[in-house]
C-alpha cells in the first residue's frame, strides 16, 4: 500500500507528547484539569433543541439533503447579518451552510490553490489554514503576529513579490489563539492591500458573538468593499454552543461562495435537514443566552487572569473570543512549561507552537470549562506560586 505523498507534508501533531503525558497521569489516578480545549461547556439552548427533536420526527428529513442547504435556512442566515451587522446579502448567491465551519476551511484551498501557489496565513493561526493550502499541494506564507503589533499583520513587512504570487490571505478576528480584535479600519487596510496584489480574502469569523466588556466585535463584510474580495466563515458553534451538531456558513462574494458550493456538491451531501431546521431556529429566535454565557466567560476570564499574574504569566486581558493567551516566563519552551503545568500542577494547557512557530513563548488556556473546575485551577497555581516563592 502506498499512500500519497501529500500527507508526509502534513507536519507532525505537536500535542502528541502532551496527550499521551495527560493519558499517563490520568491513568496513575492524578485529576488533570484540561484548560485545553475550546469547546462551550455550557449546553446548547434548549429552545434549538426542542426545534431539532420536531425536525427530527418528520420524514421530509429523513432524506439526503442538499449540499446549498434549505432555502429556510439561507434565508435566516442573510437575517441574522442584516440585524447583527447591517450586512445585505443574497441568500441564493451570496449563503451557503457548511457541515461547520472548520469543513469549509479546509475545502475553499480547493477553490483557489494549484500545485505551488502560495497563500498568506496569520501565525500563530487556526491549523486549518495552513493544512488546507498544504493538502492542496500548495505553499503557506506565514504573516506574524506580533504582540506589539495587537497581533495583527504586519501588511507593509510582507514583500511584494510574495503578496503578487499569492492567491488567498487568511484572516481571523476575534482571533484564535491570541484573542486579539480587529476594527473596521483594518478590515478597510486588508481590503485595500488584496486589491494591490490581486488576493482574494477569507475572513474566519466564528467569534464575533462571544465578547465581554461591553464590546461588539465588527464583520469583515460591513466593509462596502468587502464582497469584492473576500468571504466571511461563520459558524454556530461558538455562538449557540452547537460544536457537536456541526453547522456553520460561508458568506459574501457570489464566486467564491459559488465555487466552494461546486467543490462541495462533489464531496458532500449537505448537512442533515433537522440540523439546518435546529440553526434557523438558533439565528431566528431568542438570543438571550449570548449575553448570560458571555457574563459566564467573563467572570472566568478575570478569575484566571488574576490567578495566571500570580504565578508570573502574563497575558492580554482579551475582550473577545474565549481564550487567553499567555506569555510563558523566559528560560522555558512552550512544550516544556505546559509539560511543566501538567506534572505539578495537574493542568493542562495548549502550547503555543500548535499554532505556529510564533506561538513560541506562549500557552494558551481556554476558558470553556466549568466554573468549580476552573476554580480548582486558579486554586492550584494559586499554592503552586506560593511554594515557589
Ligand atoms: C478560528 C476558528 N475557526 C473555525 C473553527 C471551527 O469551528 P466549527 O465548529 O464551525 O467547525 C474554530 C474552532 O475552534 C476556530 O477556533
Amino acid at each position: 500500500m502506498q499512500l500519497a505523498k501529500r500527507l508526509n507534508r502534513l507536519p507532525p501533531y505537536l500535542f502528541v507528547e502532551i496527550n499521551e503525558r495527560v493519558g499517563e497521569l490520568r491513568a496513575r489516578g492524578k485529576d488533570i484539569i484540561n484548560f485545553g480545549i475550546g469547546d462551550p461547556d455550557l449546553p446548547t439552548p434548549s429552545h434549538i433543541i426542542e426545534h431539532l427533536c420536531q425536525a427530527a420526527h418528520d420524514a421530509v428529513n429523513h432524506r439526503y439533503p442538499e449540499t446549498g442547504g434549505l432555502p429556510e435556512l439561507r434565508e435566516a442566515i442573510a437575517e441574522w447579518y442584516g440585524r447583527r451587522f447591517g450586512v445585505t446579502l443574497d441568500p441564493a448567491k451570496e449563503v451557503l451552510p457548511l457541515i461547520g465551519s472548520k469543513e469549509g476551511i479546509g475545502h475553499m484551498a480547493l477553490c483557489f490553490v494549484d500545485p505551488g501557489d502560495l497563500t498568506l496565513v496569520p501565525d500563530p493561526g487556526y491549523p486549518p489554514f495552513s493544512l488546507g493550502t498544504i493538502l492542496a499541494g500548495g505553499e503557506p506564507y506565514f504573516m506574524p503576529l506580533k504582540e506589539e503589533n495587537g497581533f495583527l499583520p504586519d501588511f507593509e513587512a510582507i514583500p511584494d513579490d510574495i503578496a503578487d504570487k499569492a492567491k488567498l490571505m487568511w484572516l481571523n478576528y476575534p482571533n484564535n489563539p491570541t484573542g486579539a480584535i480587529a476594527g473596521l479600519d483594518f478590515f478597510e487596510g486588508a481590503i485595500h492591500f488584496a486589491r494591490q496584489h490581486d488576493l482574494a480574502i477569507c475572513h474566519d469569523a466564528p467569534y464575533t458573538e462571544v465578547a465581554f466588556d461591553g464590546y461588539k466585535p465588527p464583520s469583515f463584510m460591513q466593509i462596502p468593499g468587502a464582497k469584492k474580495v473576500g468571504v466571511e466563515f461563520h459558524s454556530l458553534s461558538k455562538t449557540y454552543h452547537m460544536t457537536g451538531w456541526r453547522i456553520g456558513m460561508l458568506v459574501g462574494n457570489a464566486d467564491m461562495v459559488n465555487a466552494l458550493f461546486k467543490v462541495k456538491s462533489n464531496l458532500d451531501s449537505g448537512i442533515p435537514q433537522a440540523i439546518q431546521h435546529a440553526a434557523a431556529e438558533a439565528l431566528r429566535g431568542s438570543q438571550k443566552h449570548i449575553a448570560e454565557h458571555n457574563a459566564i466567560l467573563q467572570r472566568r476570564r478575570d478569575k484566571l487572569i488574576k490567578a495566571l499574574n500570580e504565578v508570573g504569566l502574563t497575558a492580554r486581558i482579551p475582550k473577545a473570543a474565549f481564550y487567553i493567551w499567555a506569555r510563558i516566563p523566559q528560560g522555558y519552551t512552550s512544550i516544556d512549561f505546559a509539560k511543566k503545568l501538567l506534572d505539578e500542577v495537574g493542568i493542562a494547557v495548549t502550547p503555543g507552537t500548535g499554532y505556529g512557530r510564533e506561538g513560541e513563548g506562549y500557552v494558551r488556556f481556554s476558558l470553556t470549562i466549568s466554573d468549580d473546575r476552573l476554580e480548582e485551577g486558579v486554586s492550584r497555581l494559586s499554592s503552586w506560586s506560593r511554594r515557589r516563592r
